[in-house]
């Protein structure tokens, strides 16, 4: 039995150690969440305002993505100083008035750390481009020489994640690593310096009264750059990486550097917990999330599959497997920053594959083109049914910021608009990721629909109006107001980390949780019978007795 199992309802929840291990985690992408000062940016007090709504909707925790100052390179992958606010989102007293508004709702707070690289602006950087060849200043990035007779050919012939080479030239000739842009120099994880560095900043949070980290590209820090250098076609000759041999992704040293930062965690009271965005083989996640390591690793097998029953089991049994090997919980994800928005995916005729593609050493691919195939009906359908399934399952489920809403991947953005570095480093092949990243709608009218008084920073499509907060607060059947009754019922709900299969036909999912809360999901085409039970739940109408095609029933 879990521990949380043992005690799932704490006298006070904001004290308990395993609070983590069941949560429903929303993503708040800041620049594109609330707008206080106007600016077309939102800001920290912006998410201050719209903690009501958070607490309304139910969710345990709060995760932002970046909001500490950059030059929006990557939007805000590029951190230019890891402990201080980006001033047009705000100041560290907004933080800390944030994270008190947070915790007085009983919301727990994560933030994004960005360890494997800086941005170009960041203060070490700017020192290692003043500083020549060879210093310890250079030493805390990725410089080598070039090759070729007179070296301005790249040490090595790899690509970055984004697109085009991994290397830079600097004025003096010599080369820098960035596996993603060229804006975002990576560190050089062997230098001391750099790992100081990063617990200084951790305990800076921590002492802040954050309560968790989301650590970016977690499987990449540790490298091996040991020379010759291996070329790119002798990296794909080696097949899976399942041996941590490749010299940049998931090797085994990287859990050295976890093992320190879990040091840290378990000075804190509650432990500061950490969950490790790592788009490594599943079958490699488990050190990333264990115990002695950041104790959570995100598992985007959902978020990659189509929508279909068998593969919904396989990955479900797979990974609840794997959580209870490692002590950790499962953690669910359909949509985040990244990936074309769930409701899209499941709308467009062919499978997902490649619309959610991690970063596997093989690059990413977004296909944010989605009209005119896309079914928005179906689609949204769709969603609500494999969100509520991921609700029921034990172990955390991270949101994203306007899947609550239902919300479509935004195609309509003119190339002009767009600032995803995927979308300008593959010569306008791949769309980008900025269709899941536009500014929310508030309210049906106004400007930007209520995101605030100056604009959006990326234009927002005609059908905000009637997908706003405002509009579907005011209508039962809303898919807001479905979240809202989902998340609360789950909370109700929430027992041991156990799931039994039930018996069902093959298109179907069936499973009972500990103390009888079921929940069950019809994949195929044609309606089911309903299991004996009250309904609690639904995430479409029923058909009298029925579970139509593409919907999930909740029964105790
Ligand atoms: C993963 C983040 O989720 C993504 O948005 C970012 O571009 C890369 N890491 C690089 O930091």
């Amino acid at each position: 039995m879990t521990a949380s199992a043992q005690q799932p309802f704490p006298a006070d929840p904001m004290r308990d150690p395993h609070w983590w291990r069941q949560a429903a985690v929303y993503q708040i992408y800041p620049r594109s969440f609330s707008d206080a000062n106007g600016d077309g940016l939102g800001d920290l007090p912006g998410i201050t305002a719209k903690v009501p709504y958070l607490a309304q909707l139910g969710v345990d925790a709060v995760w932002l993505s970046p909001f500490y100052p950059s030059a929006l390179a990557d939007g805000g992958y590029d951190v230019d100083d890891y402990r201080a606010v980006d001033p047009r989102l705000g100041s560290l007293d907004d933080f800390d008035d944030m994270a008190a508004a947070l915790h007085s709702a009983g919301i727990k707070l994560i933030v994004d750390i960005v360890p494997n690289h800086s941005s170009n602006r960041h203060a070490w950087f700017r020192e290692a481009l003043a500083s020549p060849k060879g210093s310890a200043a250079r030493s805390r990035y990725i410089f080598r020489d070039g090759t070729g007779p007179d070296g301005s050919l790249p040490p090595s012939d790899w690509q970055s994640v984004f697109g085009g080479g991994a290397w830079e030239r600097v004025p003096d000739g010599q080369w820098y690593l960035h596996l993603f842009a060229p804006e975002q120099p990576d560190f050089n994880w062997e230098n001391p310096e750099v790992r100081a560095e990063f617990l200084t900043t951790l305990r800076f949070w921590s002492d802040r009264g954050v309560d968790g980290f989301r650590i970016d590209v977690a499987h990449a820090l540790a490298k091996d750059l040991t020379e010759p250098l291996a070329t790119s076609a002798e990296l794909a000759a080696e097949g899976e990486g399942l041996d941590g041999a490749h010299p940049f992704w998931d090797r085994d040293e990287v859990h050295g550097i976890y093992a320190e930062w879990r040091e840290l965690f378990n000075e804190y009271n509650p432990p500061r917990t950490a969950v490790a965005e790592a788009w490594v083989h599943a079958s490699r996640r488990g050190r990333y999330a264990s115990p002695e390591g950041l104790g959570q690793a995100f598992n985007f097998d959902l978020l990659q599959a189509d929508f279909d029953a068998v593969r919904f089991r396989e990955i479900i049994t797979a990974n609840l497997e794997q959580a209870a090997a490692t002590g950790a919980s499962s953690t669910w994800v359909l949509s985040n920053h990244d990936v074309v928005r769930h409701a899209t995916r499941y709308g467009l005729p062919s499978a997902p594959a490649g619309s959610a593609k991690g970063q596997d050493g093989k690059g990413w691919v977004f296909s944010g083109g989605t009209e005119p195939d896309l079914d928005r009906g179906l689609g949204l359908r769709r969603a609500r049914a494999a969100t509520m399934l991921m609700l029921a399952l034990p172990g955390s489920a991270y949101l994203y910021q306007g899947e609550e809403l239902g919300l479509h991947e935004v195609a309509a953005i003119p190339d002009a608009d767009r600032q995803d570095p995927t979308f300008h480093r593959n010569a306008g092949v791949d769309k980008g990721r900025d269709g899941c990243r536009v500014p929310l709608p508030w309210t049906a009218d106004g400007p930007s629909f209520g995101f605030g008084t100056g604009g959006a920073h990326l234009p927002q499509p005609d059908e905000f109006a009637s997908t706003a907060v405002s509009e579907q607060e005011q209508d039962g059947s809303s898919t807001l107001n479905f979240y809202r009754r989902a998340l609360e019922l789950r909370g109700k709900q929430q027992t041991a980390e156990e799931l039994e299969w039930l018996e069902s036909p093959a298109a179907v999912l069936h499973f009972r949780r500990p103390g009888g809360w079921q929940s069950i999901t019809n994949f195929g085409a044609e309606a089911v019978e309903l299991p004996e039970g009250t309904v609690l739940h639904s995430s479409a109408g029923l058909d009298g007795g029925l579970l139509p095609p593409d919907t999930t029933a909740w029964l105790a």
